[in-house]
Formats: C-alpha cells, structure tokens, sequence
C-alpha cells in the first residue's frame, strides 16, 4: 500500500517571519496526523527557519527548484547540495518554471539526474496545457514529458510524480477526480513500461490544480491518486490541515 502524501507549495509567498507563523500555526495539529506524508515547501529563504520549527517532528521539508550543478560560478543560484542538508524533497519541473523560468524537458532532465545524488527526492511535476488538453493531447503529452524527465534514470528511489495540468493551476478550474485517476493510471503504465510493475505500482503520484479542502475527498477516493501537491490553500493552515486530515481518513478506509 502506498504511503499518501500532501505537499504545500508555498511559491513566491511569505516573508521568512510571515513563513514562521504560518508554520507555528499548524505544525502540532498536522505532527499529529498519521498514516500520511505532510511536506512543506516554503520559499528558500525560510527553508532554514522553517526546518528548525519542524525538526523532531513528522513533517517533512521540500524545496520549489534548485539548479542542477553542485557548485560553482552560478549567481544567484541554489545547488542540490545546499538543500541536501536542509530538506528531504525538492519540486523539479512544476509548469510555473517551465512557462516563466523557460525550463525545458533537457534542464528538468538534468535536475532529476541531480537530486539523488545527494540524497533529495524529486518531486516531478508534468502536465498539459489548455489547448493540448482540448485537442485531445493529453496522453501524449504527459507521456512525452515523462520520458524526457526521466531519461538515463535508473533509480527512481523516493521519486514521486504530481500530475497537474496546466489549465488547472490556480484556476479555480480543478480536473474532475476521473480525469486525474484516468491521467495518473496511464502515468503509471508509462512506469512500468519503462521500469517495471513492481516499481510502477509502488510510485507515489499526486494530483495537483486548484485543490481544496472542499474538492479533496474527490481526488483523494480515486485508487490511482495517491495525494495532491497543493498551491494557493497550503498558505491557510486551517485548510491545509483539513485537506491532510481528509486524505488520511479517506485512504486509511479504502485499505481496509
Ligand atoms: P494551486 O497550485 O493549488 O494554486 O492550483 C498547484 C501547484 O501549482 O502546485
């Protein structure tokens, strides 16, 4: 049985005392959840301050990018290294990088050819556009970008997948819990094509777009989604604590 996971991505938000309260306002009530992982990624600068308040307890800590080299002469970038010692997963390819920061399938490739190297878990993102999503490009896409991200892969080790189109990132426009499953199953396939069954029926895939603690029981009911990777609503404690407590009832009752 997979492990759900909850994660917040908290994107270009929050000063570090702003982080700090945010944290401290819902780090008891979601320690104490069980049967789920609750990860946290705030913006770099907090990873530290936010690390110290969780540390002992059950939450875990991600990062939103990094650079894939380990050192060097990179202004203004973050390595894998510097998140190694701070945090345990660290999103790579989410569609606000790839749209804005022009990141393509060969960088994201390298990323993820980077982090478990020293210890970080991906957390990939991959996902279609509107107008590939319309013209019935989906399967295609999604398929596309996987392969390319995991290219010269051979240890998929911690790794876990957030399907999130792009159309229903902070749209409000969330994909119906059917799609995502749909979308997600043949992600999965695509790992076993690539890998093998067992690997591919023990990955952890998430769905992301617009998920709320009043649409979560819809994705969190679906057999192949395996937890959200949440935007906009991580920054309200009290419904990112909902959102965690829902998926946590809700697989704890379909393994029964
Ligand atoms: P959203 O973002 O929940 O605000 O739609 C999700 C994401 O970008 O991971």
């Amino acid at each position: 049985m997979r492990v759900p996971m909850i994660a917040g991505n908290w994107k270009m938000n929050t000063t570090v005392s702003e982080a700090v309260a945010l944290v401290n306002g819902m780090r008891y009530e979601l320690d104490e959840i069980d049967n789920i992982d609750k990860v946290i990624c705030p913006p770099f600068i907090s990873l530290a301050a936010v690390g110290g308040l969780i540390k002992g307890s059950s939450i875990k800590l991600g990062a939103q990018n990094m650079y894939f080299e380990g050192k060097g002469a990179y202004t203004g970038e973050i390595s894998p290294l510097m998140l190694a010692d701070l945090c345990e997963f660290v999103i790579i390819g989410h569609s606000e990088r790839r749209q804005y920061f022009n990141e393509t399938g060969e960088i994201v490739n390298k990323k993820i050819l980077a982090a478990p190297k020293v210890g970080l878990k991906p957390i990939l993102c991959i996902g279609e556009k509107l107008e590939e999503n319309e013209a019935g490009r989906t399967e295609e896409v999604v398929t596309e970008q996987l392969r390319s991200s995991l290219a010269g892969i051979n240890n998929l080790n911690g790794l876990v997948i957030a399907y999130e189109p792009v159309w229903a990132i902070g749209t409000g426009k969330a994909a119906t819990g059917e799609q995502a499953n749909e979308t997600i199953g043949l992600i999965r396939c695509n790992i076993a094509d690539l890998y093998n069954k067992e690997i591919a029926v023990g990955m952890r895939i998430l769905y992301g777009g617009s998920v709320t603690a009043a649409n979560i029981a819809e994705f969190a009911n679906q057999p192949e989604i395996d937890g959200a990777l949440v935007g906009g609503v991580s920054l309200k404690a009290s419904e990112f604590l909902s959102i965690v407590k829902q998926t946590s009832e809700i697989r704890r009752r379909l393994s029964r």
